[in-house]
């Protein structure tokens, strides 16, 4: 792999109480020399573990307060335009959801057409939304796994760069699946992020 000069300046965004496991994955692979993104700047709805361990590593953090703490459903305006300004003031060029469950706007991810990726739980097009392991256990579903796409106005609808599967064994259950996927998605991420990103700053 050549080594790059340049890096592409990413902001991860998450949402209520944000555990923030994919962000630790992200910067963990971002501290490689030869990876072509950096990690400068991360948003939350809300103070969580995730934004705790981002200041702890010395990587600016801020929160935009939104919403009671559950984190999922719409976000509004004036959460986006503050959002907006705060990346553009950042010079960020790529966004990374992890774990932000909030619908973005189609005003918001128009302005930032394929600059925003996020992780999904599932293998897409399958099981958009959420509540994804339980409901492949009760579709009956042979393989599992997740996804790195684009977001677009759709939710879960943008072009899907990677998927990560494994197939599910007869006594999973909800969370013995949601443990193993999210160790996919831990590798699967960083390896999408660093091809996406590499392209950005090459081009
Ligand atoms: C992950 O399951 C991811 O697929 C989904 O939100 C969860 C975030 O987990 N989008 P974490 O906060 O990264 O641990």
């Amino acid at each position: 792999m050549r080594a790059i000069d340049r890096r592409c300046r990413v902001a991860v965004l998450l949402s209520g109480r944000g555990r923030g496991s994919n962000l630790r994955a992200l910067v963990a692979a971002s501290r490689a020399t030869e990876f072509s993104a950096s990690i400068d700047l991360v948003v939350g709805t809300s103070d969580s573990d995730g934004c705790r361990f981002a200041r702890a590593e010395g990587i600016e953090t801020v929160v935009i307060p939104y919403g009671n703490g559950s984190g999922v459903g719409k976000i509004d305006a004036v959460f986006e335009d503050e959002l907006d300004r705060l990346l553009r003031s950042r010079s960020i060029a790529l966004v990374c959801l992890a774990g932000f469950m909030r619908i973005l706007s189609s005003a918001f991810v128009d302005k930032w057409r394929d600059c925003i990726l996020n992780i999904h739980p599932s293998l897409l097009p399958r099981l958009r939304g959420l509540d994804t392991h339980r409901r492949a256990l009760a579709a009956g579903h042979v393989e599992h796994g997740c996804s790195v796409h684009i977001v677009t106005q759709g939710l879960d609808m943008g072009r899907v760069l990677a998927s990560s599967p494994l197939t599910i064994k007869s006594n999973d259950k909800p969370e013995s699946l949601a443990m193993r996927v999210l160790e996919l998605e831990h590798r699967l991420y960083p390896r999408v992020l660093d091809r996406y990103a590499r392209d950005i700053v090459l081009s």
